[in-house]
């Protein structure tokens, strides 16, 4: 037996009034249901009232709401002086310290008050349901509903199964996250959930390929940006967040995992945790930041002192390069004259992997990642040794085209397919052992992380054996277990079949 979602006069308890049990309040009252918000913290349940009374105000005055609407959803805010103020309440949320004793003696307390049908959910981000659970008689009714800071513009909330969870209580919650005015996705109960986990991939690989020497946070940053879509760069995001949230969160899902390599931060995310360098809230991280707390970007000098090449030859066939070369009205030259730029856009190889392949000179060899994309930014590399002049004649061939060009050091995969390839491999993954729908998992990383794409449906957009191909090649030169594929990304690109094809 579970409760009605639907019912008009649905009434949610939430035990704790800090910044997420605010904004769950919020989005509650909004949504049409009652609240009634306790915290143990003397005046902290009134404070958030007040918080919450001066943010639909402002709502108001903006004209997003209606005046009667927004006093009316003041009106269903109650404070509660005790858990026991919680007794009739449809669906508990509480939201506490991060705590899994503490959490579990809330939750004790709560089964002792609440009716037999009210549903207890848990907003942690990194606790198992199921953990909080064993402590509880009637399991069933326990799961987790994970929001996302700050909860009134964020979006996506995950409904979260723990082990006994009943599709009754899954299904209510869905209901009244969709009545919070959420996107509800349904999300296996395990490390990191469906967004923390699904993140990991875009900032690890990015420590990996600093850490490599291949680029600096800053460039990074800007192939990211400009030439992938990402609202922020993966050092941005770092800094954001918080090197003391990030760090611990990716150990925590690394050793839940069970030391899944492909999970793993590097020491250079500790280091920066060590000296203290968290991000923006101590104005010091990969990037500096002003007293206001906004980000400087260093000036880097994109300027390129050298003619642009004019007579080059191809390392091997290239649709992409044929045409790009053809718009810059760049000579392609039938055999190799010895002098000119060797020009390549290799999927997942490195310059020394392909001029050994095809038996190159590599000192002419530049490689330029077609693939990605050239024009808002793109990419060059070469091999060690290479012929300075040489890449720059070709760097500055680029630049009529695009707006920047970035030149990194040699690499499997150069900086965007490496860290795309690395998002959907794990997005796919997630949908192998079943964390949520590909459907759901493409919402999550969208909505929850502002990705431009979906993790999974990234794979769809850079073409699946392409995202196969980078994956095999990085682990053939590296031999590291990173890059191993997901069996799901593998048997899709193999068949040729739409990556969201379900087992
Ligand atoms: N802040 C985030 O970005 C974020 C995002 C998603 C999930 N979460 C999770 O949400 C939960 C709350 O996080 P927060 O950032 O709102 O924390 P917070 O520190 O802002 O607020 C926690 C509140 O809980 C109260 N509290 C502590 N123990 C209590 C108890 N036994 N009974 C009643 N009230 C109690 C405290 O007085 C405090 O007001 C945590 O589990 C956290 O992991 C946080």
């Amino acid at each position: 037996m579970s409760i009605d979602p639907q019912k008009q006069d649905l009434k949610i308890g939430i035990v704790g009034a800090g910044a997420m049990g605010r904004g769950i309040a919020q989005v509650s009252v909004t949504g049409g249901m009652t609240v009634r918000i306790f915290d143990t913290a003397e005046g902290a349940a009134g404070a958030a009232k007040e918080f919450i009374t001066s943010m639909i105000s402002r709502s108001v005055d903006k004209g997003r709401m209606e005046k009667n609407e927004g006093e009316a959803a003041i009106g269903r805010i109650r404070v509660a002086k005790s858990v026991e103020d919680l007794a009739d309440c449809d669906l508990v949320v509480e939201a506490i310290v991060e705590n899994i004793t503490i959490k579990q003696k809330v939750f004790q307390q709560l089964e002792a008050v609440v009716r037999a049908d009210t549903i207890i959910a848990s907003n942690t981000s990194s606790i198992r349901i199921s953990s909080i659970a064993s402590a509880c008689t009637h399991r069933d009714r326990i799961a987790g509903l994970h929001f996302f800071n700050p909860v009134p513009l964020m979006k996506l909330v995950e409904v979260i199964n723990g082990t006994d969870t009943s599709a009754e209580v899954t299904a209510a919650l869905q209901v009244i996250g969709k009545r919070m005015g959420r996107v509800p996705v349904v999300v296996k109960d395990a490390p990191g959930f469906l967004v923390n986990l699904g993140g990991r991939a875009y900032s690890t690989e990015a420590l990996l390929i600093v850490s490599e020497g291949v680029a600096t946070p800053f460039q990074v940053d800007a192939i990211m940006r400009d030439a992938c879509g990402f609202r922020m760069g993966p050092f941005e995001l770092l800094d954001l967040t918080g090197i003391d949230v990030n760090f611990p969160v990716s150990l925590i899902i690394y050793n839940g995992y069970f030391q899944d390599k492909r999970l793993s931060t590097f020491p250079l995310h500790e280091s920066m945790m060590e000296a203290g360098r968290l991000g923006r809230k101590t104005k010091a991280g990969f990037y500096a930041y002003a007293e206001d707390g906004s980000i400087i970007r260093p000036k880097i000098d994109e300027t390129i002192a050298a003619a642009p090449a004019r007579r080059v030859v191809l390392a091997e066939p290239s649709g992409a390069l044929d045409g790009l070369l053809r718009d810059l009205g760049v000579n392609v030259l039938a055999a190799d004259d010895g002098v000119s730029p060797i020009l390549a856009d290799p999927i997942g190889e490195d310059c020394t992997a392909l001029a050994v392949r095809l038996g190159l000179d590599s000192k002419r060899l530049v490689a330029i990642d077609t693939h990605t994309g050239v024009f808002s930014r793109a990419t060059v590399m070469a091999a060690p040794g290479a012929n300075g002049e040489i890449v720059l004649s070709v760097m500055a061939m680029l630049k009529a085209i695009s707006g920047g060009v970035t030149r990194i050091k040699d690499n499997p995969g150069f900086v965007a397919q490496r860290i795309r390839a690395m998002i959907a491999n794990l997005g796919c993954e997630m949908a192998q052992i079943g964390i949520a729908t590909p459907e759901d998992i493409d919402k999550g990383m969208k909505l929850g992380l502002n990705y431009p794409l979906g993790s999974v449906e990234l794979a769809e957009n850079m073409g699946s054996r392409n995202c196969l191909k980078i994956l095999e090649e990085l682990q053939k030169i590296t031999g590291e277990d990173r890059y191993r594929p997901s069996q799901w990304l593998r048997r899709r690109a193999l068949l040729d079949l739409p990556i969201h094809t379900p087992d």
